[in-house]
């Protein structure tokens, strides 16, 4: 019998989520795992959230039916984040301009913003950031897009790079998308200034370029909207332009994939057209979005009780991921009195990139259980009172000069 399977290409799998696997395995009780961006309370547990729990509850409590949603998902879930995400004023600035679809996680949302630009500009490329997260470049591809990438971080500096920011983009053509993160710009932890926001914005206007905002930490910089406030700035002076935007750290619902696709058109009738082609898309892949996630987010901002208990909660966590930068930058401090790690306190979120020797991923997992990728990113958000000196620890002797 022939094999045909076998001639597939041989595969490495997906390094983040193969590191994220291994640690699962790896039965060492001083295991340290900063590798995925999952928060971890000091128990080492992913917990669910207080407010999610209730609204679990009263949802099972409530549901009617399993029937179909159709392809927006749930529609009250959309407005919510729509709401949430780009505010009442922006939201109602653009009227009928605006289309939401919910989708599988931010990932099904980059997909289908992608796809639909893709079919709308053939010619177009997608930029990304030098470094980014590891799966921009793997969605663009899979939309039909090449990928290039702006400068953005300075590593000797550990700090953002915009005027080498704005100098790639005069790179770029009419028509192409970049992608910027949000708050919490991941891997790097370094998000740009309200003015730098308001630069860039006029720079999209000029070379006329798509904008696609990643948005899946919000809520972890500061207080939700403070942490927007410099993408709303930027937003409101674009005519067009999509958003992802992720559930998954912020409501702590990683596995239902709860996301939304926003995108914003230049008039009613391209609101139309985009919608539909949203929805085709969409269709072809996997027909309508899960259920679950969006409608456990949309009972928690849409109800004044869950809403506050499930903000007190990311509150806790964002001081937690505060605390961890700040016991990190002291640590490190005292191992070598003559570096500066006051990055690891400027910067926000869950990531920072720390300044490693060459081989210091593979060392510090066989000899320490230390779990992290080779980039040397490190997720602040797994970092807690029980394992913080051990973890700084275990860095003494891997720092670069
Ligand atoms: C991460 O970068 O660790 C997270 O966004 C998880 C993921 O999906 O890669």
């Amino acid at each position: 019998m022939s094999s045909y399977l076998s001639a597939l290409h041989a595969l490495t799998p997906d390094p983040l989520l193969d590191m994220m696997a291994r640690a699962g395995a790896d039965m060492r009780a001083e295991k340290i795992d900063v590798s995925v961006g999952v928060y971890r309370n000091d128990a080492g547990v992913t917990p669910v959230m207080d407010a999610v729990r209730e609204a679990e509850r009263r949802l099972a409590a409530g549901q009617a039916t399993k029937a179909y949603e159709g392809q927006r998902g749930n529609t009250d879930f959309c407005a919510a984040i729509e709401r949430f995400c780009l505010g009442d004023d922006l939201r109602a600035d653009l009227g009928e301009r605006l289309v939401s679809y919910a989708t599988p996680g931010g990932c099904g949302a980059l997909w289908a913003g992608m796809a639909v630009a893709r079919r709308a500009l053939p010619d177009g490329r997608v930029w990304i950031s030098a470094p980014t997260w590891i799966n921009h470049r793997h969605i663009a591809a899979a939309a039909g897009f090449e990928a290039l990438e702006y400068r953005y971080w300075d590593p000797a500096s550990q700090t953002l790079d915009f005027d080498g920011f704005v100098a790639s983009l005069t790179r770029a053509r009419a028509g192409d998308i970049v992608i910027l993160q949000g708050p919490c710009h991941n891997p790097t932890g370094a998000d740009l200034t309200d003015a730098q926001w308001l630069q860039l914005a006029a720079v999209f206007e000029e070379r006329a370029l798509i904008a696609f905002l990643d948005i899946a930490y919000h809520g972890f910089g500061a207080e939700p909207e403070a942490d927007l406030f410099g993408p709303r700035l930027f937003m409101e002076r674009q005519s067009e332009f999509f958003v992802s935007y992720s559930c998954s750290k912020n409501f702590g619902l990683y596995r239902e994939r709860a996301g939304c696709l926003l995108a914003v058109c230049d008039d009613r009738r391209a609101a139309n057209r985009t919608a539909l082609h949203i929805a085709d898309a969409t269709r072809a892949v996997y027909s309508m979005p899960p259920a679950h996630g969006q409608a456990v987010v949309n009972a928690i901002l849409t109800n004044p009780g869950l809403r506050r208990t499930w903000s007190e909660e990311l509150t806790a966590m964002r001081r937690q991921i505060e605390e961890a930068r700040r016991g990190l930058h002291r640590a490190l401090t005292q191992m070598m009195n003559t570096r500066s790690f006051s990055f690891l306190t400027d910067q926000k979120g869950m990531f920072s990139i720390l300044p490693l020797r060459d081989g210091a991923g593979a060392r510090l997992r066989e000899r320490r259980a230390v779990y992290m990728p080779g980039s040397g990113r490190i997720n602040f958000a797994a970092l807690n009172n029980s394992n913080i000196e051990r973890f700084a620890e275990a860095l003494a002797g891997e720092l670069a000069d």
